[in-house]
């Protein structure tokens, strides 16, 4: 990664436009796939503030919870214009433009390793068991940029309890579809592929940790992840592993994509850290895509209050 951080403007793609489509169909507070499954936020409508309905008729989403950001969201053709997604290409503008051909269904995501209720799941079933939450989290990328982005979806920490962690079970990996068919940017060694991610079970288990599934409270958009992403918002964004196939417990660290493609550039943890300099280039601040200005970084990328205690002990120097 180098830390490019030009803003693109956003492609409307034919699959985008397909996208806003399958989102003018939502009724009010609920979401219509193209499975025909709806999903339904867990924020009751009378909570919505109608005077801010968005232009196609759509509820406006609230975000007041107790995880969620006060500052303003970014732009959404920043969100689903701006993106890192390598399987689809280098370029910021080339996920917007090429991951519209993605099929997201039928998907399905195999969950086993360390876990007492290993399961293969279709991504409907899966998204049906949970509430779904919106939550506004900020978005820092390795490279220096930042964005504040209206995800939906569940708490990862509710999946695994549903499917019981073994006793030996001490990390979560996640891996990513590889398909070079459909995925231009896999037929490259760019990366080792397939994409793959991993978080501390006690890091996976905290309640800021969320599997998203939709963005804005619409379907997540191919080039955001669809279907199912990984967010951990006080880590740098290349955590946050995009189209999920498997989620596997280990006893031992796994190794995570980046972390072998430059292991002293990027380490397991990745958290956000003003402190700790990229080897090419400083973390003490990011630009907000949309801004002009750069404004200082934030430990834990402002999210200290829930996840600094996970560290406590660590050298975060040696464990960057
Ligand atoms: N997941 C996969 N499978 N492939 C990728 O290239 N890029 C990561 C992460 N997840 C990436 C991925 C990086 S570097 C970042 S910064 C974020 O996705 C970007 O998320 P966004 O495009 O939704 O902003």
């Amino acid at each position: 990664m180098t830390p490019t951080d030009k803003p693109q403007s956003p492609a409307a793609s034919p699959a985008r436009r397909e996208f806003l489509r399958q989102g003018g169909l939502a009724a009010a507070g609920a979401l219509v796939l193209a499975g025909g499954l709806t999903l339904v936020s867990r924020r009751p409508a009378a909570a919505r503030t109608p005077a801010l309905a968005g232009a196609q008729g759509l509820p406006a989403r609230v975000y007041t919870g107790p995880y969620d950001t006060k500052e303003p969201m970014s732009a959404l053709g920043d969100i689903t214009g701006y993106n890192n997604y390598y399987e689809f290409g280098l370029d910021k503008s080339d996920p917007a433009r090429n991951a519209g051909t993605l099929k997201t269904r039928p998907w399905t995501v195999q969950i086993g390793g360390l876990v007492r209720k290993p399961q293969t799941v279709d991504i409907d079933t899966l998204q049906s068991w949970f509430p779904l939450e919106d939550r506004l989290y900020r978005m820092r990328c390795v490279e220096g940029w930042s964005l504040v982005i209206p995800w939906m979806g569940f708490p990862l920490a509710a999946l695994l309890r549903r499917i019981e962690p073994g006793s030996g079970a001490k990390y979560v990996q996640f891996t990513s579809l590889a398909d070079p068919a459909q995925m231009p940017g896999v037929q490259g060694a760019v990366l080792n592929w397939p994409y793959t991610e991993a978080l501390r079970l006690d890091e996976a288990m905290n309640p800021l940790t969320l599997l998203a599934v939709g963005l804005d409270g619409k379907v997540l958009p191919n080039q955001n992840g669809a279907p199912l992403r990984l967010v951990a918002p006080w880590k740098y964004g290349f955590k946050n592993i995009k189209a999920i196939t498997h989620i596997t417990l280990t006893a031992e660290q796994p190794r995570t994509t980046w972390s072998i493609a430059a292991p002293d550039e990027y380490g397991f943890y990745a958290n956000v850290n003003p402190a700790v300099d990229h080897p090419r280039w400083s973390q003490a601040s990011e630009r907000r895509i949309g801004e002009l200005s750069r404004r200082p970084t934030l430990p834990f990328n402002g999210y200290g209050e829930q996840v600094a205690a996970l560290y406590s002990g660590l050298d975060l120097r040696r464990n960057f």
